[in-house]
């Protein structure tokens, strides 16, 4: 089985104390740490800014990888390059999403585009040549701890082999829903990224037994 990188998502973390949530997520060997940011437009949520990932980037040497959940991104990508290992932007609201790519990585940080369940690989598929990694939602974006869409897997799978012939080098992250019952899935259908949220932040034990957790199931597998 290939490495699969897990990267937790703070938006259910106890907001009060996002500090040592996120040194938590650290101690517990998370990889990255997945930062949702939403302006109650392109999903009716919102929740933080450039700010609280500039104050987050003080506590945590995780590489960040952004998840830009608000319209007209590209007004917004300049902030985050310079905190962000990875900024990603959602095609259904970037037009224009090869130049929006193009000046991440001008910027100095890894490109992803980003596909709701409801868009077709159609619509990505000549960015891939342009891109650092590859987001597909398994939810509908907007929450937290809602169950994965594992229909969406057959999308993923056909990604892989959208990058694996194409010879193109972007990571593949799953975004919505992963949980240790369903990790294995995630990785057999091709991604190299999970986003975990509430399995880690939300779950019974603490965010390092949750992510324990996840990694025997993916070891499992
Ligand atoms: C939702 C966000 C996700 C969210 C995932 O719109 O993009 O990153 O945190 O949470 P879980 O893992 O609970 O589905
Ligand atoms: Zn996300």
């Amino acid at each position: 089985m290939h490495a699969v990188l897990l990267a937790p998502s703070i938006l259910t973390a106890d907001f009060a104390r996002l500090g040592e949530q996120v040194r938590a997520a650290e101690a517990g060997g998370a990889d990255l740490l997945h930062l949702d940011v939403m302006d109650g437009r392109f999903v009716p949520n919102i929740t933080f800014g450039a700010l609280v990932v500039e104050a987050l980037r003080k506590v945590t040497t995780l590489p960040f990888d952004v998840h830009l959940m608000v319209v007209e991104p590209e007004r917004q990508v300049a902030a985050y390059c310079e905190l962000a290992a990875t900024v990603n932007v959602h095609v259904e609201v970037s037009p224009h999403i090869n130049r929006t790519l193009g000046e991440i990585r001008r910027l100095g940080a890894r490109c992803g585009v980003c596909i709701n369940p409801g868009t077709p690989v159609s619509a990505i598929e000549e960015s891939l040549p342009e891109v650092d990694q590859v987001m597909v939602m398994t939810i509908n974006p907007g929450w937290g701890g809602q169950q994965m869409i594992e229909r969406q897997l057959g999308k993923v799978a056909r990604v892989r082999r959208l990058l694996d012939e194409g010879g193109y080098r972007a990571s593949l992250e799953i975004d919505g829903g992963v949980k240790a019952e369903n990790v294995a899935r995630c990785a057999a259908a091709g991604a190299d990224v999970l986003v975990c949220g509430s399995s880690v932040f939300n779950a019974e034990g603490s965010p390092e037994e949750s992510l324990a957790a996840l990694r025997r199931a993916l070891g499992a597998a």
